[in-house]
């Protein structure tokens, strides 16, 4: 079957002085909220993270406590709930493993925490040096906007396993489990953007990218200063050398 390469997106993160559009990683969230937590976990992103996104602490308090986090049983061993709090992480959809397989016709839904990164291509030395001003550090978030959006119909002699969907960006099969969960219209934004399955999939592949790294900002501002000092004492060490050490006569 015809594997498609994902599109080469531009992405406000993009190069060494890229930063997180803000508004965009709230709408991200919402769609996380409205449509993929149905389905998938974040187990690795905490409520007050979220201040990151532009909430002041009051508004990541509401936001916890619209959740029922499991706290525990209590003295006759039944489970009973307690409205989330900032430190709690995003409860998953399903108690385990099983479960979601089981409800997703044997195919569990991965946990989304850090998928923009392990769908990322990792590149070993010397060719990282370089992907630092190219778009090749977006192949995360650039295959999640593609697989959301790639949904088609299967070409001549492609066989579809029942209950598959077929995709030509997904990376293992020519048809994977998670029916298209984005289409034109499902979730309301406040902001005036368009509600269109294009938009949904560039706020959460973005979102996806900021809970998978959450301090990229920070990394590139602090690389960036690295290079501009290096490239200072490269100097300073060059013209002491030349002063401390005379040409021959
Ligand atoms: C797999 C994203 C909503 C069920 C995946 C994968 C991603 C993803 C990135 C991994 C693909 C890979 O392994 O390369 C999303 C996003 C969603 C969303 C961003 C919301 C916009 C849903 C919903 C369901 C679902 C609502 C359930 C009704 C699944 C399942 C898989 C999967 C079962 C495993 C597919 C397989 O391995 O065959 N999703 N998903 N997803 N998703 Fe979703």
């Amino acid at each position: 079957y015809p594997l498609k390469h994902p599109h080469n997106m531009e992405w406000s993160f993009s190069g060494p002085l890229g930063t997180y559009d803000r508004a965009q990683l709230q709408r991200g969230l919402k769609v996380y909220k409205e449509v993929c937590s149905a389905c998938h976990s974040m187990d690795l992103v905490a409520f007050r993270t979220l201040t990151d996104l532009g909430y002041s602490e009051d508004q990541v308090k509401t936001f916890a406590a619209d959740y029922e986090i499991e706290a525990g049983p209590d003295n006759d061993g039944n489970m009973y709930m307690r409205p989330g709090i900032p430190s709690d992480y995003f409860p998953a959809p399903f108690e385990n493993a099983e479960q979601a397989a089981a409800s997703n016709n044997g195919a569990a839904p991965p946990d989304l925490s850090l998928m923009a990164k392990a769908r990322g291509i990792t590149r070993g030395f010397p060719t990282f040096v370089f992907d630092m001003f190219t778009q090749y550090q977006e192949g995360g978030p650039d295959y999640i906007y593609s697989l959301l959006t790639g949904y088609e119909e299967p070409p001549e002699g492609v066989e579809v396993p029942a209950g598959g969907h077929y995709n030509p960006y997904f990376a293992n099969a020519a048809a994977l489990a998670m029916a298209p969960p984005l289409s034109d219209g499902i979730v309301t934004y406040e902001d005036g953007s368009p509600e269109t399955l294009d938009q949904y999939a560039k706020d959460i592949s973005a979102f996806l990218m900021w809970t998978a790294e959450p301090k990229l900002e920070a990394r590139k501002q602090t690389g960036l200063t690295v290079m501009v000092f290096l490239v200072i004492l490269t100097v300073l060490v060059y013209l002491t050398k030349k002063s401390i050490y005379a040409r021959k006569p």
